[in-house]
């Protein structure tokens, strides 16, 4: 018996993860666990590593490709979610859902974050990822956050410690995880209006990109000049697929399950974009989505 059974009676094993992804493709956890509180959440990560065993921290799954083989390891679900208001500050736990921030934000009148509406996923991951759209990323508006690090010691970092970047922070390579943090935005909004624009901004990508099961933006963009979208469209990827996976007919850097696509499936049909967008333009795509689990 492993020491989680022990500590965590209600722990299941053989889980299937597609159904917790947005792109609907991952094979089993070896062991999955939902976490509600950081107690909780620490003696998770203490016993996986006395019993070295991988761990993936799973929030909305949605810029995730979990492999179809599955995952050997315990998948921790984050459902930590306090969420507390106090002035411009918004403090929440990383297993918030970000629209309910994003919501909050808007019942408060606080402005800034509004454009953020429709992208999915947990707060914890837009923190961690830099998540948003061109002009509004979750960074541009971090106070401080609540680390667990890989002592599984918590400390309180600003937001210089994140480093961030396009879709980029520092936590995306050192371990550390995002367990609450604050943000602060413009007070004084009129909530109706911020509900406006968030109608508006989502109309807009809606417009451009295309619903059905994804993993969102594929690629990273390369540069301001060439987008992923626009150099896989011109290298003639629009509805090229492989198996299930197919390239949106309606923009170049969204992949679409369209039944029983496997990760594999998504893998090669990335490869052969790649190859061709290195032919064309010379330029190496590198993938947003992060790649989870056994190759
Ligand atoms: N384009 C094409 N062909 C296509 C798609 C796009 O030529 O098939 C051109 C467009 O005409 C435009 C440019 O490429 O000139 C950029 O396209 P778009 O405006 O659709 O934006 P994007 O750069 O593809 C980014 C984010 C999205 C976010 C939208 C909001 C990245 C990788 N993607 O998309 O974020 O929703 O802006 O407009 O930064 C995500 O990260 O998962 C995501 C969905």
């Amino acid at each position: 018996m492993s020491q989680l059974q022990e500590r965590f009676p209600d722990i299941q094993e053989g889980v299937l993860l597609a159904p917790m992804t947005t792109f609907k493709i991952g094979g089993p956890a070896r062991w999955f666990l939902v976490v509600k509180d950081r107690e909780d959440l620490r003696d998770a990560l203490r016993i996986a590593r006395k019993e070295e065993m991988p761990v993936f921290f799973l929030g909305g799954g949605s810029n995730v490709l979990v492999s179809s083989k599955g995952f050997p390891g315990l998948v921790i679900k984050n459902e930590m979610r306090a969420l507390s208001v106090e002035g411009a500050r918004i403090t929440a736990e990383s297993g918030s859902i970000l629209a309910s921030v994003v919501k909050a934000a808007k019942d408060n009148g606080l402005q800034g974050i509004a454009a953020l509406q429709g992208v999915p996923g947990t707060f914890g991951a837009a923190v961690r990822g830099n998540c948003g759209v061109p002009n509004c990323e979750t960074g541009d508006y971090l106070v401080s956050a609540l680390l667990l690090d890989t002592d599984l010691e918590y400390k309180t970092v600003d937001r210089d410690y994140f480093e961030y970047g396009y879709r980029h922070s520092k936590l995306k390579g050192n371990g550390e995880i995002v367990v609450e943090a604050t943000i602060e935005l413009t007070p004084g909004g009129d909530p109706k209006e911020i509900m406006a624009d968030m109608m508006s901004m989502l109309k807009a990508r809606k417009a451009k990109q295309p619903w059905g099961k994804s993993g969102g933006s594929y690629f990273k963009n390369p540069s301001k000049e060439y987008s992923a979208g626009f150099l896989v469209d011109k290298s003639g990827g629009k509805g090229l697929s492989v198996g299930d996976a197919q390239i949106s007919e309606k923009h170049g850097n969204f992949f679409l399950n369209k039944g029983q696509a496997t990760s594999e499936d998504v893998q090669n049909l990335a490869a052969e974009i790649k190859r061709r967008v290195k032919e064309g333009f010379d330029i190496d795509i590198e993938e947003e989505v992060e790649f989870v689990g056994e190759r």
